[in-house]
């Protein structure tokens, strides 16, 4: 299996003005669902088509299997790719559209039809064997493509926002069945998207890209988690992360225009505090916390999202089922490990611990304020006549 490694050495690619690609290493084991995600245009397609072969590099190398693939051309690499355009023939069956690699490499009519049958079936294709592209549905025709790929029984497939063409629902189904056929045959994937929900749930391990360069390399839940700079903060997560300015405070760095309560300690001013909308806890205005006002809120059903205004930042809080707040002030906070500290230049800082912000007094009802989905067990309604 180690033919299916991949390894980038310092891969540069330059087009006149433009760097696409800066100077990026990383290296795909055996087996590994790896995600290229950043936004529209930081590089991830053409880091992609360096490793399939389709773009040369400008500097760096690039290795498949131990052997060094960088002035290769794609035909001697090893390896197959899904394209979100489909790159189906229109005058061609499904079953010719699947084996078509396979005749065009001269493998024998019998071998053919065997692995056809093999693919169709774990693509679930086996009824539309013989119709063409233009009679099958999105989520179908992308069936084709990944039968395509899995049929070559190379070892590693590069898949280029294979499923951007298709609406949410089919794209979730979709999702678990190219996650499922991976692990099943075991295959090395490298996978371009700028979808963070794509990228979390399917991948491994996620490569975070911008500005052709690499933010953050890790797991999912280490980029959750323990995202490496503000960017990438902002990046994961729906709704985003809410990333407020510090400043110096009497007795530490607070929210700028806000003078209390201190939220970190004094030299994380001049950067930033992140925290989660699913970490902001809301409460009674006269319980600690920092003062905020609700502007309004977004029911969406399992939870509602709370729009708040501190001064003159604003944030978002994502909370348990239904709240009719707009208009209230409350004070919000956060349990410690859920606030991140970023310096001037977005950087994450690990060697500044946040203060506290946690009600004292573990035993008082408003410790849990998020318990129960009443819109009235959140906030004392008597402190907040609703009008
Ligand atoms: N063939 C090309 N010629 C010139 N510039 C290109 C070419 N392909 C891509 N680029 C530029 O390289 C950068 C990265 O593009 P790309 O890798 O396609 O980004 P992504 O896939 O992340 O959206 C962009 O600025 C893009 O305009
Ligand atoms: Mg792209």
């Amino acid at each position: 299996m180690s033919q299916s490694r991949i390894r980038l050495e310092r891969v540069t690619k330059r087009w006149d003005a433009t760097m696409a690609v800066d100077d990026i290493s990383f290296d795909v084991t055996p087996g590994q669902f790896v995600i290229l995600l950043g936004p529209s245009g930081c590089g991830k397609s053409t880091t992609l088509r360096m490793i399939a072969g389709l773009e040369e590099a400008t500097s760096g190398q690039i290795h498949i299997g131990g052997r060094d693939v960088t002035r290769l051309p794609p035909g001697d690499r090893g390896l197959s790719m899904v394209f979100q355009s489909y790159a189906l023939f229109p005058h061609l069956s499904v079953a010719d559209n699947i084996v078509f690699g396979l005749r065009s490499r001269k493998v024998p009519r019998q071998e053919q039809r065997q692995r056809l049958a093999k693919v169709a079936e774990l693509v679930d294709l086996t009824a539309y064997l013989d119709r063409k592209p233009a009679q099958l549905s999105g989520g179908q025709r992308q069936r084709v493509a990944l039968a395509r790929a899995v049929i070559s029984e190379h070892p590693i497939c590069l898949m280029d926002e294979p499923l951007s063409n298709l609406d949410a629902r089919l794209r979730s189904d979709m999702r678990r069945e190219i996650k499922a056929l991976q692990s099943r045959l075991n295959m090395t994937v490298v996978y371009v998207t700028h979808d963070q929900v794509e990228a979390m749930s399917m991948g491994d391990r996620v490569i975070l890209m911008q500005h052709g360069t690499i933010v953050q390399d890790g797991t999912p839940d280490e980029l959750y988690n323990r995202p490496a700079s503000a960017f990438a903060a902002s990046f994961i997560g729906s709704p985003a992360m809410n990333l407020l300015p510090l400043a110096a405070g009497e007795q530490g760095a607070v929210i700028q225009g806000e003078p209390t309560p201190p939220v970190a300690p004094l030299n994380a001013a001049g950067g930033q505090l992140g925290v989660r909308p699913e970490d902001i806890e809301l409460r009674p205005a006269s319980a600690f916390g920092v003062l905020a006002r609700v502007l309004s809120e977004e029911y969406l059903g399992a939870d509602t999202i709370v729009h708040l205004a501190i001064g003159e930042h604003t944030l978002r809080a994502r909370l348990t089922g239904k709240h009719a707040l707009a208009g209230q002030q409350c004070r919000i906070g956060w349990p410690t490990k859920a606030a991140h500290l970023f310096d001037a230049n977005g950087r994450r800082r690990d060697d500044l611990t946040p203060y506290s912000l946690d009600l004292p007094g573990a035993e008082s009802q408003l410790s849990s304020p998020l318990s129960g989905s009443s819109q009235t067990s959140l906030l004392a309604p008597q402190l907040y006549p609703q009008h």
